[in-house]
């Protein structure tokens, strides 16, 4: 017994860590295949103990494969996993190819487990950012309310995949030894001008739109009310966002501004809400100088939140400060915990 699992871009900076979660996860495994580019084929990763050599992707390489976790970009999701469904599959897809489409569910299993129940093949795990703001303030808007969220991030430089992790290293290297940083891949990989990160902060994360906001920032916007409202244009709650790169390896903050819509709700209700709440930890001791840092949150799951403060000229509304690995909660995790639920729901079957 036990299912045969496909990781679709093994190699990545996400994707090595879909295997790790995998190895941790209570998800019964039969089999586990490594899929990435022809430039990886050969090369071997660990599970579990046994090392696992990774193969070129190709249709064939989804035959009896009963679970695929995916993070190869957008291009090669729209080109694969439709072809594993076709063969059985189920799909869990990190990237954003098929997050806006209606018949798909967009799932962070704090908020919207329920969702997955409506699969028909294809799973997607929210954009990183979105995530970690979903598990900090869905709490809050179940105990309180939610009308409005102003957001800016402060995100991570592995977020850009490991070439862009790579890429920030090297930067730094040749800015501490007085030499010429050369970009290739910050903003965006796609763009036409392309800046250091490392000392640097980046006010653009992928493309910049016609209106204005880059691709980043519509994510966050139009994903947080697909999964709080179940329409990605609802507009019961308000929300604007402004996405920053910043030179941090690894974990996003956010500094999130929320309107709750209730005049006479207090640092404590939120508090109250948030300290049982799944997948967050609240580190908010502003007498111990306790709130939460991306060195302290990369490597585990949780969403930490802190800094709660009250607008002191709007009643209702508070700051927040939120913390989470991008990588694992924002990414590979969440994945993986999208899988465990539809294994505890009778949601996949294995095909053979
Ligand atoms: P490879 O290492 O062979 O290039 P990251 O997000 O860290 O940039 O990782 C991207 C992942 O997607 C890597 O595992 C990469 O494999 C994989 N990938 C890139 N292009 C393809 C492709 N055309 N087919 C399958 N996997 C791909």
């Amino acid at each position: 017994a036990g299912l045969t699992v496909a990781i679709l871009g093994a190699t990545g900076a996400v994707g090595t860590r879909m295997l790790a979660q995998l190895a941790q996860s209570t998800i019964p495994v039969k089999a586990v295949k490594l899929l990435a580019s022809s430039r990886s084929a050969g090369k071997s990763l660990t599970f579990r103990g046994q090392s696992l050599t990774v193969e070129a992707t190709t249709a064939a390489s989804f035959a009896g494969v009963d679970l695929v976790l995916a993070s190869a970009g957008s291009m090669v999701s729209k080109q694969f996993l439709p072809v594993a469904v076709e063969q059985g599959a189920v799909c869990v897809d990190n990237t954003s190819a098929f997050r806006m489409v209606p018949t798909v569910p967009l799932v962070v299993p704090e908020v919207n487990a329920g969702a997955l129940r409506e699969h028909h093949g294809i799973i997607a795990n929210p954009n990183c950012s979105t995530i970690q703001m979903m598990v900090a303030l869905n709490p809050i808007r179940q105990a309180v309310g939610l009308k409005q969220i102003i957001v800016s991030t402060y995100q991570a430089a592995s977020g850009a995949g490991q070439s862009g992790l790579n890429e920030f290293y090297q930067e730094a290297r040749d800015y501490l030894n007085g030499q010429q940083m050369t970009a290739k891949i910050f903003p965006t990989k796609g763009d036409q001008r392309h800046y250091p990160l490392a000392f640097n902060l980046l006010p653009q994360i992928d493309v910049l739109e016609d209106n204005l906001y880059s691709h980043e920032e519509w994510k966050m916007i139009h994903e947080t009310k697909k999964i709080m409202l179940g329409d990605m244009n609802a507009n019961d709650i308000k929300v604007t966002a402004t996405c920053v790169r910043v030179p941090v390896p690894f974990s996003h903050g956010e500094s999130i501004w929320i309107d709750t819509g209730r005049p006479d709700a207090t640092v404590a209700q939120l508090h109250q809400a948030l300290a049982t709440a799944p997948g967050v930890v609240l580190q908010d001791d502003p007498q111990h100088q306790l709130y939460p840092q991306p060195l302290n949150a990369t490597g585990t799951r949780a969403t930490y939140v802190g800094r709660i403060r009250p607008d002191l000229e709007n009643p209702g509304a508070f700051n927040l400060w939120v913390v989470a690995d991008n990588l694992l909660k924002g990414a590979a995790w969440n994945a993986v915990q999208i899988a465990e639920c539809l294994v505890a729901e009778g949601l996949i079957h294995a095909v053979a």
